[in-house]
C-alpha cells in the first residue's frame, strides 16, 4: 500500500470527465486499496481518483464513526435514483484545502456500482454518505463542491486556496 499525492485547483485532470473502468483486475484493486490509505491519511471521508490524477471512475468513501469504519470501494458508481427531499449539509474537498460551504443536495440517492470482484451492487445512501457519494461521482463528472454554490462565494474560496497555494511555494501537504 503507498500513499499518494492528491492534486488540488486549478489542476485541469479535476475538471475531465473520468473513464469507465473495463475489468476489474489486481491493479484496479491496488488503486482502490491505496485511494482509501491516501484517504484516510489526508484525513477526508471520500476520494475519487481524478484527484489523485488518475481520470477513471472509481471512489472511496468512509462516512463511519471513528470506532466503526464503514469502507466504501466503489468502481463506475451511477446515481440511479434520488429523492424529491434536499438536504444541506457543510462540504469539503481534498482538492479544494481549508474551505467549505453549505451545499444543497437530494437528502437520499441509488447507487448502481461494481465491486472489487466484478459484481454489481446497489447502495441506498442516505444522510452524510448521500452527500459524499454525490460528492465523489461529481468529480468523475469534473464537477467540484463550489459549482453548487453561488458564483460570489465560489470566486471567494478559488482566490482564498491561490493565494495560500502561491504562499506556501506551489504545493500544500496532503
Ligand atoms: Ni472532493
Amino acid at each position: 500500500m503507498s500513499l499518494i499525492p492528491i492534486i488540488l485547483i486549478p489542476d485541469p485532470v479535476l475538471r475531465r470527465v473520468a473513464e469507465p473502468v473495463g475489468e476489474v483486475t489486481d491493479g484496479v484493486r491496488q488503486l482502490l486499496d491505496d485511494m482509501a490509505e491516501t484517504m484516510y491519511d489526508a484525513p477526508g471521508i471520500g476520494l475519487a481518483a481524478p484527484q489523485i490524477n488518475i481520470s477513471e471512475r472509481l471512489i472511496v468513501m468512509d462516512c463511519g464513526p471513528d470506532d466503526a469504519p464503514e469502507l466504501h470501494k466503489m468502481i463506475n458508481p451511477e446515481i440511479v435514483g434520488r429523492s424529491d427531499e434536499l438536504s444541506i449539509l457543510e462540504e469539503g474537498c481534498l482538492s479544494i484545502p481549508d474551505q467549505t460551504a453549505e451545499v444543497e443536495r437530494p437528502a437520499t440517492v441509488d447507487v448502481r456500482y461494481t465491486d472489487i470482484n466484478g459484481a454489481e451492487q446497489m447502495l441506498h445512501c442516505e444522510g452524510l454518505l448521500a452527500a459524499c457519494v454525490q460528492h465523489e461521482i461529481d468529480h468523475l463528472n469534473g464537477v467540484l463542491f463550489i459549482d453548487h454554490i453561488s458564483r460570489l462565494k465560489r470566486d471567494m474560496i478559488v482566490r482564498r486556496v491561490l493565494k495560500s497555494l502561491r504562499q506556501s511555494g506551489g504545493r500544500s501537504a496532503g
